[in-house]
């Protein structure tokens, strides 16, 4: 497939704008994705862009498919916005990663503050994982049925399911998923584990849990929002996904975005910016099981982290105007450089085995190392302002 790479301003109509998922399946991922929110439709521009398959190839809902959007209250279950953009997805010939099951975060008050009993507390996740998946059952590529259940320390968040079940709660969630919808992929996905070792490990305790009681679980997603300057190398990163694959697991990069402090941004923060985005999507390229990225939003006018994340933002491919910046023009040619090189992803029988790390390569350990702390005043304000749009 030929493409002629947009390296610089959209000048007229001779220039081609690089199309991310078709140069990533050609590349040998299964797709380059984006969250996509209801509201998107206001944009004219990104929403034409958003619904052109050769540009993503996976949609992930950034809210719709959550607890107190599927379940507000017991029993009560609602799907206009995620039908809406799950029906989209699969007209456009688009796969879905469908998000989210089981999380701490934007839990209805019912869940989040009800007292539970472990029997109680069995009964109404497999009420919800039971209804949400089987209505979607069929049209989801892959669940995210356990989320963000680590501290940055490793251990496990305290959470109402947690509370009620102890870390058997693991094994019942993905056991519930796999008996709603048994086509789907199943993942567990967290943030930070590109960032902590010691979260990342958190994690291969989670799937050795899910494993030892014998229910399947198929991959490991790191949701991978990263700060410019912080990002680690591309060869830390493919350490990280090793230690997934290692565990006969799929991995994917599954809310990718990299985050400028202090804004204003400049020459040299979008510069570096374009480096990280590099490493991050060539990590995915290293590693045989990586079946794809998902970016978090593709504009800096439509990013989650300006609200979130005080003086940070521009953490996108494209500008506000929807402007491709140079990260665009980099992992475009890093995607267009690999074509080929790795055989077309086939979800009948992916790849199997990958290089298994046995050390971090150590000239960069410390750079992962010294990122940790200012990644972990970063988690706080994430937690809160999930929080904080809940109530
Ligand atoms: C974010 C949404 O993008 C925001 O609109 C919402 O206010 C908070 O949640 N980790 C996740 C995602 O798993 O669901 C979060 O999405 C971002 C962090």
């Amino acid at each position: 497939m030929k493409f002629a790479i947009l390296t610089g301003i959209v000048a007229g109509p001779l220039v081609v704008l690089a199309q991310l998922n078709a140069l990533a399946k050609d590349a040998g991922l299964l797709y380059f994705g984006t969250a996509v929110s209801p509201s998107d439709s206001s944009d004219s521009a990104y929403y034409k862009y958003e619904n052109d398959v050769k540009n993503f190839g996976q949609y992930t809902p950034d809210n719709a498919q959550k607890w107190d959007a599927t379940e507000p209250s017991k029993g009560r279950f609602s799907y206009g916005q995620a039908d809406s953009i799950v029906s989209r997805a699969l007209s456009n010939k688009m796969l879905m990663r469908c998000h989210t099951l089981v999380w701490y975060s934007q839990l209805p008050s019912w869940v989040s503050s009800g007292s539970w009993t472990k029997d109680s507390m069995t009964s109404v996740m497999e009420s919800h994982i039971s209804n949400v998946m089987g209505h979607f059952k069929g049209k989801c590529y892959a669940w995210d049925v356990v989320n963000e259940a680590l501290e940055d320390n490793g251990s496990y968040r305290q959470n109402p399911f947690l509370k009620a079940l102890g870390d058997s709660y693991f094994a019942v969630a993905f056991k519930f998923a796999a008996a709603a919808d048994p086509a789907a992929k199943l993942y567990y996905n967290d943030y930070n584990l590109e960032y902590f070792p010691v979260k990342a490990d958190g994690a291969v305790r989670i799937v050795k849990l899910v494993q030892a009681a014998g229910v399947p679980i198929h991959g490991v997603g790191l949701q991978a929002h990263m700060t410019v300057g912080r990002t680690p190398s591309r060869e830390n990163l493919t350490w990280t996904l090793n230690k997934y694959t290692a565990l006969g697991l799929d991995v994917a990069y599954t809310e990718l975005d990299i985050r400028i402090k202090p804004l204003p941004s400049n020459a040299s923060s979008i510069e570096a910016q374009a480096k990280e985005y590099v490493a991050m999507v060539g990590s995915c390229l290293d590693v045989p099981r990586c079946v794809g990225i998902t970016v978090w939003g593709f504009s800096d006018a439509h990013s989650w982290i300006p609200q979130t994340f005080s003086g940070a933002g521009d953490s996108c491919l494209f500008d506000k105007s929807t402007k491709p910046k140079p990260a665009f023009s980099s992992v475009s040619s890093l995607l267009a450089s690999a074509s080929g090189k790795r055989p077309p992803w086939n979800t009948a029988s992916p790849p199997t085995g990958a290089p298994v790390p046995t050390t971090m390569i150590t000239a960069t350990t410390s750079a992962a190392v010294t990122s940790t702390a200012a990644a972990t005043s970063t988690v706080a304000a994430t937690s809160a302002a999930a929080t904080k749009s809940t109530a």
